[in-house]
């Protein structure tokens, strides 16, 4: 019997989980998003081309690969069968490769216009939501109000869509709010029928099936860490466990059956919406991170925040989730830094703390440890002994620091641009 591994994210979500995991698909038969929806943006990018991926798995791409879409993901039918047209313009049907868990709940047209209303009714302190709907939609699962994939095979789906309309109709009217969701209303019933050539299954059977016959399983995350709904900088954070506790209840697989565990982190840190985040950098350091590492958010173009790594949250992240081996990402885009920082404890009020705190807000100061950079193109390095020593010296300082080995190291966007150490 397999277990099944996991990647995901440690940061503040777009840490690279689209690029890693299309990278190891060919090592895995089946992939699982586990949680998430359309806020998502995971970005591939092979033969020259640039994808980005909302919902569907990021193994879409490779041949043999089974995608499936787990119980603990919401989907806009509208945003899937519009990437569905995307890939298969590429890789042709898609059908037979893609199944979607019964239990994955809708979003509906309604549940995009609750979070816009509530977003704007929160004025400046607004989360920064992708305004996909998803606080909404889990909002009416854990409300018990949801519909679900296996809803849209029942005769009465028009029924239960219009009593779950009228009821966010009613909260809609609670707003100051104007909207108009007639002409994405009916993209959005198209879009259902469209969704209906797919196979909708019990993913949970599907998939402890696969392990039993002892097919590789990798479960996708998306987000990441410090956006999980318990233990990111709540309320600033997404509305499910993005981590490796949410692989259990998002794709029905008991924690004794997960494998390996990977965590992802950018080799600096960045933030899209807001919330705290102890690294930020307000100068042309943080300008020059942004430039060069291209941030700039995959799903809805808001330039990121960026800042120096942390290392306090990191090992927070790595400890939740039981991380058995770290992967870093964006090592080139520090190519041409002069000096790296990297933060190793906070100081709140003039006292030292290493741990990540309740209170990650404003009053937390970021201690930092310097490191030389190595001042040169890593981007053509495919072995990691031809690593400049700068490189390796924070390699091994980051592994020291969490108890983790850094298995993998990424230098550039496209699928080659990787060393497996
Ligand atoms: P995800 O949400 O975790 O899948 O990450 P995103 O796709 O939102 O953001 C990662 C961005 O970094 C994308 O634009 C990737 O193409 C790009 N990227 C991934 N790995 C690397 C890398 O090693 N170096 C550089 N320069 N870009 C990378
Ligand atoms: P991937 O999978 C980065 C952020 C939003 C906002 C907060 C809540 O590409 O890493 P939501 O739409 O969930 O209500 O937004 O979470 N956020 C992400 N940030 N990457 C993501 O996904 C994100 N998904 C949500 O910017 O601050
Ligand atoms: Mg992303």
């Amino acid at each position: 019997m397999k277990k099944i591994d996991v990647v995901l994210g440690l940061q503040w979500g777009d840490e690279g989980k689209g690029k890693v995991v299309d990278v190891l698909t060919p090592d895995y038969k089946v992939i699982a998003r586990f949680q998430g929806g359309p806020n998502a943006g995971h970005s591939l990018v092979f033969d020259g081309e640039g994808f980005v991926l909302h919902t569907v798995p990021s193994g879409i791409f490779r041949e043999d690969s089974v995608n499936v879409i787990g119980n603990g993901v919401v989907i806009d039918p509208v945003i899937l069968m519009d990437e569905i047209r995307a890939i298969e313009q590429k890789a042709g049907d898609i059908t037979d490769k893609l199944l979607i868990s019964k239990r994955a709940h809708l979003i509906l047209p309604t549940h995009r216009m609750l979070d816009a209303a509530s977003e704007a009714a929160k004025g400046k302190s607004k989360i920064g939501s992708t305004l996909k709907g998803i606080g909404p939609t889990y909002m009416d699962k854990t409300g018990r109000n949801g519909l679900r994939i296996g809803d849209l095979l029942s005769p009465e789906f028009l029924n239960l869509y219009n009593a779950l309309k009228q009821k966010h109709l009613g909260m809609l009217s609670q707003y100051d709010f104007q909207y108009d969701i007639t002409e994405y209303e009916q993209k959005w019933m198209h879009a259902v029928e469209d969704l209906k050539r797919f196979r909708f299954i019990e993913s949970e059977l599907v998939i402890n099936q696969y392990l039993a016959d002892d097919v590789p399983v990798l479960a996708e995350g998306a987000q990441g860490s410090m956006l999980d709904i318990d233990f990111g900088t709540y309320p600033f954070v997404t509305s499910s466990n993005t981590m490796t506790a949410g692989v259990c209840t998002g794709l029905g697989v008991a924690p004794n059956r997960v494998g390996k565990v990977m965590g992802i982190f950018k080799a600096y840190c960045t933030r899209v919406g807001s919330g705290p985040f102890p690294t930020e950098l307000f100068d042309e350091t943080g300008e020059e991170l942004r430039r060069i590492g291209h941030e700039f958010g995959a799903t809805t173009g808001r330039p990121r925040r960026c800042g120096w790594l942390d290392l306090v949250a990191l090992k927070y992240a790595v400890m939740m989730n039981g991380v058995s081996e770290l992967i870093m990402m964006k090592a080139d885009v520090l190519n041409c830094f002069k000096t790296i920082k990297l933060a190793v404890a906070y100081e709140i009020g003039g006292q030292r703390v290493d741990y990540f705190p309740f209170e990650s807000g404003e009053q937390v100061t970021p201690v930092y440890k310097e490191f030389p950079g190595w001042d040169c193109d890593i981007c053509s390095v495919r072995d990691y002994a031809d690593f400049p020593q700068q490189l390796k010296d924070y390699v091994s300082f980051i592994e020291q620091e969490t108890g983790c080995p850094v298995k993998i190291i990424s230098v550039g966007p496209d699928r080659k641009e990787i060393i497996i150490r």
